[in-house]
């Protein structure tokens, strides 16, 4: 029977760099499809760019462009890597897009007409410098459980504990770096706290029904808690203006919280498909359907995916998810990946040090389970595990007989022996490395695949084929030989195949054979098949690469930028490698380039300065950076200067510190001025730009 499935992936933010943690998932999805494509399902992978949110309107801001241009480049930038890792999309979406908006506005209005949503006003954290309502990722604080210092909004990386960041002690703004103030707005909220949903995430969640892994059963559980427990508060789907995403229809100057846009983004991409295959849109998203539907996303989003993407689609009448598959989060060397050690590796660098996108792909499926724990990534494994596996004991089997083939026989293959012990091996274990394909067990597979290559590989030790060659009167056996392990190795290719899809095009080029079906490692190449010369397959990996990889993903310092900190994080969720940590950064005595360039240094025209009341050395400057709004700066120079006498006059400040609240007001900078070691015996003298230098100039 031919299945109809629909998988997905979790939208990747459009504000950060595919990187090896991702690729977990997206390696493990197109894994899965493939193996269920090579079985002759119709599948369909879809996935997109999730682009809304504070974090990619901040980051445009700062990057002088608008969010659109953003998230378009960056959109490319991901297909790029996507590509490269082989990862064999049917569609990749945007969620920036019609198809989505028109979606969110039919939940939108089915949620309302079902009685679902709530206005109501809330009191939030806002901004006074930046104008504009935080996100719990951008506030920082003591955490209310622990006090652990330097925790953000939602969650306390250090003990764990969830909260709201009004509960935050000595909360700060990680945008100006202000102390944020409370201000009421009203909000929409989905009421998750409905009887209809929590009796319906009772039942759909309930272990029984396989929808969720065993361990996510049980979060569930602890989520929902028992019987008559009212656990589930109501989900907040609107934000305030400024904001970048979908306006709410009947609500001007609100948006469409970006969890709320983003897995209806699942159905923008395959709506954008369909439209494009002429696939029946509905036949998958009716209740009803007997398509299947599974979402592959990372522990750190599974209540998203549990909780509100199955209410809300019960709600608005769709149909909900057959499956959700969690995977754990990957760790480099036992630890978390860290931008100093230079284990944060972006897809890219993976791709431009050249190397191969399929020894990952192998090694991860190597790791691969259906449980949520952790997966590591051990950097001398993954040299040792490839260059045994994959060469030495896969490609090999092909490169030692193909040659003779070619050379002595006229590029023509004897019947296979089909009782041979090792190609028995093969087929009888097919069917129980499909099951484990099927539930997600890669890891077993690969260990199964390998030691049929053993097998393979015994075999021709055994009948020496190199041996063979040098013995006239063994040239049949030699010829039978050699066709037997190249129907291992076409066998063994077909188990490989959902993870080394190039290689296995090569293959299939190699052997002349038509593309590998899941079916053919039944099959044995018939009498008389001709081959093409052996063409090189696959290269050892060397371990100066990893090396060299792990040196050009090095940072020598943690970046500093205050809204970089946060920019892959919207969500509540405990993740911080995007988030580069200063803890385990060296302490140079010199300083790089790099370094100096995080300091913002402009040319600034004082357009005001005044004494302040009541300080004994501040003067109060009003300066123009370039900027739409002049920056006030109180600086310590009255001891030196005339207010009356700075007005006009150019110097230099710097731009991007962190803001600081004096008694005063507050001060947006710093301006620089030469001194001695003692301000009033060596004076201060302000520093200027010569003649012709003008307002918003960089210093560098
Ligand atoms: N935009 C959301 C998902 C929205 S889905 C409707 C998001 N994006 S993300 O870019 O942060 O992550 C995308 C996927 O990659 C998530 O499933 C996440 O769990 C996974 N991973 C990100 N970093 C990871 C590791 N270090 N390890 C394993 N998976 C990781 O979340
Ligand atoms: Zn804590």
């Amino acid at each position: 029977m031919t299945r109809k499935i629909l998988v997905t992936s979790a939208l990747p933010y459009a504000n950060g760099a595919i990187h090896l943690g991702h690729l977990v998932e997206y390696i493990q999805t197109d894994i899965w499809v493939r193996f269920q494509k090579m079985r002759g399902h119709a599948c369909w992978y879809v996935c997109a760019d999730d682009t809304h949110g504070t974090p990619v309107m901040l980051r445009a801001e700062k990057e002088g462009v608008t969010p659109e241009a953003l998230i378009e480049r960056v959109r490319s930038e991901h297909t790029r890597d996507f590509g490269g890792f082989l990862i064999g999309f049917d569609n990749y979406h945007s969620t920036h897009a019609p198809e989505t908006r028109a979606f969110c506005d039919l939940f939108y209005q089915r949620l309302k007409a079902a009685g679902l949503i709530k206005a109501r006003f809330i009191e939030q954290f806002y901004d006074p410098v930046k104008a504009m309502f935080l996100p719990d990722r951008f506030i920082k604080g003591e955490c209310p459980k622990c006090g652990a210092a330097d925790q953000y909004g939602d969650s306390c990386e250090a003990c764990g504990a969830a909260y709201v960041p009004t509960e935050l002690k000595n909360p700060c703004s990680v945008v100006s770096g202000v102390r944020p103030e409370l201000r009421a707005s009203e909000h929409y909220f989905f009421r998750l706290s409905d009887p209809r949903c929590e009796t319906f995430l009772r039942a759909y969640t309930r272990q029984e029904n396989g929808v969720l892994q065993p361990e996510a059963a049980n979060k569930m559980r602890e989520w929902l808690g028992e019987e008559g427990e009212h656990l589930l508060a109501d989900w907040d789907i609107s934000r305030d203006a400024p904001y970048f995403g979908f306006g709410i229809p009947d609500a001007p100057g609100k948006f469409f919280y970006v969890w709320l846009d983003a897995p209806i983004g699942y159905m923008g991409s395959f709506q954008n498909l369909c439209h494009r295959e002429g696939l029946d849109f509905n036949a998958f998203w009716q209740p009803g359907s007997n398509a299947e539907l599974y979402h592959f996303i990372g522990k750190d989003i599974l209540y998203f995916h549990a909780l509100f993407w199955p209410a809300e689609l019960e709600a608005a009448g769709f149909r909900t998810p057959t499956k959700i598959f969690a995977h754990g989060f990957l760790t480099v060397d036992g630890l978390k990946m860290s931008k100093s050690r230079g284990t944060f590796i972006t897809a890219e660098s993976y791709l431009a040090e050249g190397l191969n996108p399929e020894w990952l792909r192998y090694y991860f499926a190597g790791k691969l389970s259906a449980s949520m724990e952790d997966i590591d990534l051990n950097l001398d494994d993954f040299v040792a595990r490839v260059n045994a596996d994959l060469i030495g004991k896969y490609v090999n089997i092909a490169s030692r007989a193909a040659g003779f083939i070619v050379k002595r026989f006229g590029g023509r293959l004897l019947a296979a022996d089909a009782e041979l012990p090792a190609l028995r091996a093969i087929r009888e274990a097919a069917p129980g490395i499909a099951e484990r394909y099927e539930n997600r067990e890669f890891a077993k597979a690969m260990r199964e695949i390998m030691a049929l290559a053993d097998g393979a590989n015994q075999y021709v030790d055994r009948e020496k084929p190199w041996e063979l060659a040098k013995i006239p009167e063994k040239e049949a056996q030699l010829h039978a030989v050699c066709s037997n392990s190249l129907n291992l190795f076409y066998q063994l290719t077909a188990l490989l195949k959902p993870v080394l899809p190039a290689l296995s095009a090569r293959v299939e080029a190699f052997l002349d054979v038509a593309p590998i079906a899941w079916d053919d490692v039944q099959r044995l190449l018939p009498a008389g098949h001709g081959i093409q010369p052996y063409a090189h397959l696959m290269t050892r990996i060397d371990p100066k690469q990893i090396a060299q990889l792990v040196a050009a993903n090095r940072e020598s310092l943690a970046p500093a930028a205050p809204i970089a900190a946060p920019a892959a994080t919207d969500a509540g969720k405990a993740k911080t490698e995007g988030a580069a940590k200063t803890e385990d950064a060296p302490k140079p005595d010199v300083i790089s380039i790099d370094d100096f360039d995080r300091m913002d240094l402009r040319v600034a025209r004082v357009v005001d300065a005044a004494r302040v009341e009541g300080a004994e050395k501040l003067i109060r400057l009003v300066l123009d950076i370039g900027e739409e709004k002049p920056r006030q700066v109180f600086a310590g120079i009255k001891s030196a200067y005339d207010p009356a006498a700075l007005k006009g006059r150019l110097t230099v400040m710097v731009a991007n510190l962190a803001p600081r609240k004096m008694k005063f007001g507050l001060s947006e900078g710093m301006v620089l001025a030469a001194s001695g070691a003692n301000d009033v015996a060596g004076g201060i003298y302000l520093i200027s730009p010569d003649a012709g230098a003008t307002p918003g100039m960089r210093v560098k």
